[in-house]
């Protein structure tokens, strides 16, 4: 089959949860995604959350939710399933914890420069690879929420 650049067809495994029936090609779901993502940053800018709210599984999981919520029946559930990046999915949420708590740790006994937090943050978190997708750009807006908003994520303890 012949399609115009971007217009790969989603096969049947990749459309395993898709909420939108009318998203048939890969450049469709980028572009719903990439709304989806637009709406829950600017839910991430009406936030004042403290750096203990911010870093913990409820959040982590909100955020994936208000990301791609729209789109994905997973959205905001940790994976159930292994990949051949992440830890064993039965152990997301140990992982997870252990990552969020030394985070905690870092920014408190400023043991790194707020910059170099929110990359750990971030290369942890995608390697960990909490959900079935989506953690590459997650990753990158929990690492943003880390740095951008340190007044909000550090100073209120
Ligand atoms: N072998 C790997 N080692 C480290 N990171 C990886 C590896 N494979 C994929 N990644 C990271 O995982 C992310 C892709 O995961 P995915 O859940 O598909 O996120 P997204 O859909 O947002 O791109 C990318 O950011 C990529 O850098
Ligand atoms: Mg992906």
């Amino acid at each position: 089959m012949n399609y115009i650049q971007g217009q790969t067809a989603l096969d049947e495994e990749e459309k395993e949860g898709l909420l939108i029936s009318t998203i048939t090609t890969r450049a469709e779901l980028d572009e719903f995604e990439q709304l989806n993502i637009e709406s829950a940053i600017e839910w991430t800018l009406h936030k004042k959350l403290k750096k203990e709210q911010l870093l913990s599984e409820s959040f982590v999981k909100k955020l994936h939710q208000k990301m791609y919520g729209n789109i994905w029946k997973w959205a905001g559930k940790f994976r159930k399933s292994e990949k051949n990046i992440g830890v064993n999915y039965y152990l997301i949420s140990t992982t997870l914890k252990i990552l969020l708590e030394d985070c905690l740790f870092w920014i408190d006994n400023k043991v790194y420069e707020p910059e170099v937090i929110a990359i750990r943050l971030k290369h942890r978190l995608v390697s960990i690879h909490c959900f079935p997708n989506g953690n590459g750009r997650h990753s990158r807006l929990m690492a943003d929420l880390n740095r951008i908003d340190p007044l909000i994520a550090f100073a209120q303890s």
